[in-house]
């Protein structure tokens, strides 16, 4: 090999070899350079067994507040935590759900009975799940934003896996009417990267998640060539961070037409848009493709998502839901806890949905008016 970095000579000039002009590279991470490879490994594989998906309710206190206004309930920590609680203390909810995403309040909260949330859940099987992004800002000069959160979070994340979260959810978006612009795109895939790259060094699964926005009257072509752009930037970015595909989970919007275009789509159609992206741009070792519901209503999240598994595909293709799993139980539950039955009743049957539309085996039943409705918010932030 030495006479490979020696210089050449050729023609009388001094020629360089190329060992030595290369920039110095980093190291490809191996299993052993990453210190948690077998427990990110092991929780990426329970986190996606057949007929699971993740249950996603990390909005931040803001926005649950405004949910929880929406059904009448006052937005302070005491209902937010009840309201959490109902949710982890579902019974078998661990049947279908492998994780739940909490917000950084939750993570530390307990039960009534002084049962702490992590306990609670991991006595159901399900793995609790931080979001570790710090939101997002406006990005200048344009209508678009960049998400913030990177500065301090390795010693967040240190914290968080001592709490016992063992995955995360860092959520940047891309939005298409006024853009998107090289900066925004950029922005994104970097800080996806390098948020994914941190949080596997502090064992946890991060769940990589570039939403693109329902906004705006374009049709599902123009969704289908910006997911693209920003999956390809993503991996991009992803491979020269180190980051190993098999110890995380991605979180992609199904690639459908803008929440105002006039021209609606089927399931099917928006299936084979979704998995023809995604067959372009991901690699066959990434543990899991659990999808956002968007703004969908409850009844067409489960129905997209069982089209999306009538045929072979080398990923788990599954759901991580936030309004699509808790817009019924919300409204049912409302605060008066003589219904927290019957609503923690709704949430088993749409995780179990859920998980038999993962399988490709959902038959869509009697479904209530609230299930069918749409969930989209305008400039909805989380
Ligand atoms: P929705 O399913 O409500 O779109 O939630 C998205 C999300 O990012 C939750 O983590």
């Amino acid at each position: 090999m030495a006479a490979l970095t020696q210089s050449l000579t050729f023609t009388g000039q001094r020629v360089v070899s190329r060992a030595q002009q290369a920039p110095k590279r980093a190291s490809v991470t191996t299993k052993a350079a990453l210190k948690h490879a077998d427990e990110l490994l092991e929780t990426a594989t329970k986190m996606t067994q057949p007929g699971k998906g993740i249950l996603a309710m990390d909005e931040s206190n803001a926005t649950c507040g405004s949910r929880l206004e929406g059904v009448g309930v006052e937005n302070i920590e005491e209902n937010r935590r009840r309201y959490r609680e109902l949710l982890i203390t579902t019974p078998n909810l661990g049947e279908h759900i492998g994780g739940a995403i909490l917000f950084e309040e939750t993570l530390y909260q307990s039960c009534a009975d002084g049962t702490s949330f992590v306990d609670a859940l991991n006595a159901q099987g399900i793995y609790p799940g931080i979001k570790v992004d710090k939101g997002l800002r406006p990005l200048a000069n344009t209508n678009e934003s960049w998400c913030q959160g990177l500065d301090d979070l390795a010693d967040r994340a240190a914290a968080y896996y001592e709490q016992g979260a063992r995955f995360c959810k860092w959520r940047s978006v891309v939005s298409i009417p006024d853009g998107p612009t090289r900066t925004a795109v950029t922005d994104c895939a970097y800080g996806l990267a390098r948020y994914a790259a941190i949080v596997q060094n502090a064992g946890l699964v991060p769940i990589v998640e570039p939403e693109i926005l329902l906004d705006g009257e374009h049709g599902i072509d123009e969704t289908f060539e910006v997911a693209s752009w920003v999956w390809a930037e993503t991996f991009k970015y992803l491979a020269d961070n180190n980051v190993s595909f098999e110890r995380m989970l991605l979180k992609p919007s199904m690639v459908g037409p803008g929440a105002d275009c006039p021209t609606r789509n089927t399931a099917e159609e928006v299936a084979d848009y979704t998995l023809r992206m995604l067959n372009s741009r991901v690699p066959p070792a990434t543990a899991g493709i659990m999808f956002l519901s968007g703004g969908l209503s409850e009844l067409d999240s489960t129905l997209y998502l069982n089209a999306m598994n009538q045929s072979p595909n080398p990923w788990h293709v599954s759901f991580s839901y936030a309004r699509a799993l808790q817009n019924t139980v919300l409204k049912t539950w409302a605060g008066d806890d003589a219904k927290k039955d019957e609503a923690q009743a709704i949430l088993a049957r749409r995780a179990k949905e859920n998980g038999q539309a993962q399988l490709g085996k959902f038959v869509a039943g009697d479904v209530s008016d609230s299930e069918s409705e749409s969930t989209y918010q305008k400039n909805y932030v989380y």
